[in-house]
C-alpha cells in the first residue's frame, strides 16, 4: 500500500513538473522600454508567418494601462518600416456588459483610441488591417437598437411573452451569452491564435477571468470583483458606480489555447501579483498562474514590477 501511494507521489509530481514551465522572463528598463520590445515582438510574429507562407496571422490583444507603450511602439514601427497588416486578423480579450460600443471607456474605443483608428486599412492605407478582421466582444446593453436582426429574432423566441424595447437583465445576460459563445467559435474557426498580448490585475485575473475561475473555461460572462472594480474606477473619474459589473471575456482555455503568450507588467503595483504568480503553486485562485501550464509564454516585465519576484 505504501509503495503504491510512494509511486502515486512520485507519478503525480513528476506531472506536475513537468507541467510547470516557468516563463521565459525578460526585465527591462522602464515601461517605455517593454512596450519597444513588446511591439518588436508582434511585428516579429507576423513577419515570420509572412515568411512561412503561413497567413493569416491571427493576433490577441489586451487593455488596460500597461499595453498602451506597446500599442504606441507597434504603430511606430508599422510606420517607419510599412509593415503589411492586410493578413492580420485580431481578437480582443474582453468587453464590458452594459456600456455601448461608443461609451468613452468601453474597451471598443480603448482599442480603436491607442492602435487601430492608426492601423485600420482605408483607401490611404490599403496595406492596414481590414475593419471585418477586427474582433472585440460586443457587451450587451439594455437597448434594443443595439442588436442585429437575428439576434431581436432570436431573444423574441426565447422570451416570447418580453414587452417594451429595454432588455432586462435576463435578457442582457441571455444575449451576452449567445454572443460569448459565438465569439469563441469564431476564435475556433480562425484561430489558433499566434500570440496572445496579456496584462494581469493585482489579484492575478487574466482578461476578466477573475480568481475561482476554471482552467477550462472558454469565452464567457465574467462577474467582476469590487477589487477590479475599483480599481478600474479610474478610467471612470474614480466612480465605481459607473464601473460594469460584469464582462464577455475570453476564459482561460481560450488564453491557453493561443500558440503564444506574452505576458506585459510595468510598474511596482505589479511587483506582489508577479512574485505570486511566478512562485505560487498553479491554481485557479490566480488565474495568471495558468501561464505556467503553457510552454510558450514570455513574460516583459519592467524593473519595478520584477522588484520583489527577483530578490
Ligand atoms: C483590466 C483588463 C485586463 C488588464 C488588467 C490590468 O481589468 N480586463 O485585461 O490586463 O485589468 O490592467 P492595467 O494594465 O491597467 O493594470
Amino acid at each position: 500500500m505504501r509503495t503504491f501511494f510512494t509511486a502515486a507521489i512520485l507519478l503525480f509530481s513528476s506531472f506536475y513538473l513537468e507541467a510547470d514551465s516557468i516563463p521565459a522572463i525578460s526585465v527591462f528598463s522602464d515601461s517605455q522600454e517593454v512596450g519597444k520590445a513588446a511591439a518588436q515582438k508582434i511585428a516579429d510574429v507576423i513577419i515570420k508567418k509572412k515568411q512561412e507562407g503561413q497567413t493569416p496571422i491571427v493576433l490577441g490583444f489586451a487593455t488596460g494601462n500597461t499595453p498602451i507603450p506597446t500599442y504606441a511602439a507597434f504603430k511606430k514601427l508599422v510606420r517607419e518600416t510599412n509593415l503589411d497588416l492586410s493578413d492580420v486578423i485580431t481578437f480582443n480579450l474582453d468587453e464590458y456588459i452594459g456600456l455601448p460600443t461608443s461609451h468613452s471607456q468601453s474597451y471598443y474605443s480603448f482599442m480603436f483610441s491607442y492602435l487601430f483608428d492608426d492601423l485600420v486599412a482605408s483607401p490611404t492605407n490599403p496595406h492596414g488591417i481590414k475593419r471585418e478582421n477586427i474582433h472585440i466582444p460586443k457587451g450587451a446593453t439594455s437597448h434594443e437598437e443595439d442588436l442585429s436582426q437575428e439576434e431581436l429574432t432570436a431573444l423574441a423566441e426565447r422570451f416570447p411573452d418580453r414587452q417594451g424595447t429595454a432588455l432586462s437583465l435576463e435578457e442582457q445576460f441571455w444575449i451576452a451569452e449567445q454572443r460569448a459563445n459565438a465569439y469563441e467559435a469564431l476564435i475556433e474557426q480562425l484561430g489558433p491564435i499566434d500570440l496572445q498580448i496579456l496584462g494581469v490585475g493585482r489579484n492575478g485575473h487574466i482578461g476578466f477571468a477573475e480568481p475561482g475561475t476554471s482552467f477550462e473555461s472558454t469565452t464567457m460572462v465574467a462577474k467582476l470583483t469590487e477589487n477590479t472594480r475599483n480599481i478600474n474606477s479610474s478610467f471612470f473619474d474614480g466612480n465605481v458606480n459607473e464601473v460594469p459589473e460584469f464582462a464577455i471575456s475570453m476564459g482561460i482555455r481560450t488564453i491557453l489555447n493561443a500558440k503564444e503568450i506574452l505576458l506585459l507588467a510595468t510598474g511596482s503595483s505589479k511587483a506582489a501579483i508577479i512574485d505570486e504568480v511566478l512562485k505560487s503553486p498553479i491554481s485557479s485562485d490566480v488565474p495568471c498562474t495558468a501561464l505556467r501550464l503553457h510552454e510558450k509564454t514570455s513574460f516583459f516585465l519592467d524593473e519595478d514590477a520584477a522588484v520583489i519576484y527577483k530578490k
